[in-house]
């Protein structure tokens, strides 16, 4: 097969030097965008197809799931848990991918949005997949990568076992030093070789480019008290 997929080009010779300040940020203010009506309705109706399955089934969070092909891998390799994929793209969504399984639901909606309801309702994901974010290589960017985003403590607060996949090494390397200092959880950067078994497009579309591909797995407490409050803010 080929393909060809550029490799990343970044101006940051290693880890972005306002990183510790932007994490340092996000945990002491909250995050004040409002949420969007339609990522709440899109949330409700998730919440509800949650509460119709096998009460205690653990749920699995496919964050950023592009056309949802991870999220169809997951649920039928976990046939005991339910399996939600989010995205933002309506396009990347409506592709035809095969039949859901039933224990897997793709949902239409805004992260900054979706997993701030997602904590504030409690939901607790035994497993939660970060799979090729867009990097935002340039440094003036740090702020979209999800490590230098406000939204970053409420994805470690959320908690389970938190794995994060990129091809590009500096992405994870940050993304380790943000978790480490928001949770003091060291969590090792290992290369990783899908073999013939990709969990996702991308993942593909790099392996054969030839690229090397990354990720993170870490185990982390459901930490709701790590997000910042107005009351908490002001004291
Ligand atoms: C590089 S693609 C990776 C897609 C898929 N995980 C894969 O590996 O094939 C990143 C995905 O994240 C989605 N995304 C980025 N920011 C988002 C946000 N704030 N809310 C929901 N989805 C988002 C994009 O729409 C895109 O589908």
């Amino acid at each position: 097969m080929h393909a060809t997929s550029r490799n990343i080009v970044t101006n940051q010779p290693g880890a972005h030097r306002d990183l510790a300040r932007r994490v340092e940020r996000a945990l002491r203010h909250p995050l004040r965008k409002p949420i969007a009506d339609h990522t709440r309705v899109a949330f409700e109706q998730a919440n509800a197809w949650l509460a119709q399955g096998a009460a205690g089934a653990p749920l699995i969070l496919d964050a950023g799931c592009g056309v949802g092909l991870s999220t169809r891998h997951l649920a039928r390799r976990f046939p005991d848990h339910r399996v939600i994929g989010v995205d933002r793209s309506a396009d990347r969504l409506s592709r035809d991918h095969g039949a859901l399984p039933d224990n897997a639901l793709l949902v239409r909606a805004d992260l900054v949005d979706f997993w701030r309801l997602a904590l504030a309702a409690g939901w607790q994901p035994a497993r939660h997949y970060l799979l090729y974010p867009n990097p935002y290589p340039k440094s003036a960017h740090l702020k979209a990568r999800w490590h230098g985003h406000a939204i970053f403590p409420v994805i470690v607060a959320l908690g389970g076992r938190l794995e994060l996949r990129s091809n590009w090494r500096l992405y994870v390397e940050e993304f380790a030093q943000a978790l480490e200092q928001a949770t003091g959880l060291k969590a090792a950067v290992e290369d990783h070789d899908p073999g013939a078994h990709y969990l996702t497009p991308f993942e593909h579309k790099y392996h054969v480019s030839g690229q090397s591909l990354w990720r993170l797995a870490v185990t982390l407490p459901h930490a709701p008290g790590l997000v910042p409050t107005e009351a908490k803010e002001e004291c």
